[in-house]
């Protein structure tokens, strides 16, 4: 069902900071920081030659990663995003399965404006999923 890994979202309470550290110190590729409130997050995104990682910093009164920096305060891998080709078809899959689906269950866009959805950790090992139809 899933197909390449798309990012690796990594919380931090300062995404300047951490994008400094990504680019002065390892040598990557970073953009400018992006905010969008209506994900509740700034993001950079850290380009490498096989994936992306978003680094994402909390924005707004109501973030879905506060909670996340609240208990992890300097931070953390917050969840892996792999590409499926139809999010419709792999949600039923997964519910049939028996597997929870965060919210309501219905896919909605996410930070690329790809439909997405959120697989609870505890059915994956203690690792909040992500999985974007990739076109
Ligand atoms: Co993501």
């Amino acid at each position: 069902m899933i197909g390449k890994l798309n990012h690796v979202a990594i919380a931090t309470p300062d995404v300047v900071a951490a994008a400094a550290i990504y680019y002065d110190t390892l040598g990557a590729t970073v953009s400018e920081p992006i905010a969008l409130p209506d994900h509740g997050v700034t993001v950079v995104f850290v380009e490498l030659p096989n994936t992306k990682i978003e680094l994402l910093e909390p924005l707004g009164a109501n973030s879905p990663i506060q909670k996340f920096i609240d208990n992890n305060p300097s931070g953390g891998m917050h969840h892996v995003c792999y590409e499926v080709e139809d999010i419709t078809v792999a949600r039923d899959a997964l519910l049939a399965g028996g597997a929870k689906i965060l919210g309501d269950g219905a896919p909605r866009l996410g930070a690329h404006n790809k439909p997405v959805i959120f697989l609870h950790p505890k059915d994956f090992s203690g690792t909040l999923i992500e999985l974007e139809q990739a076109s």
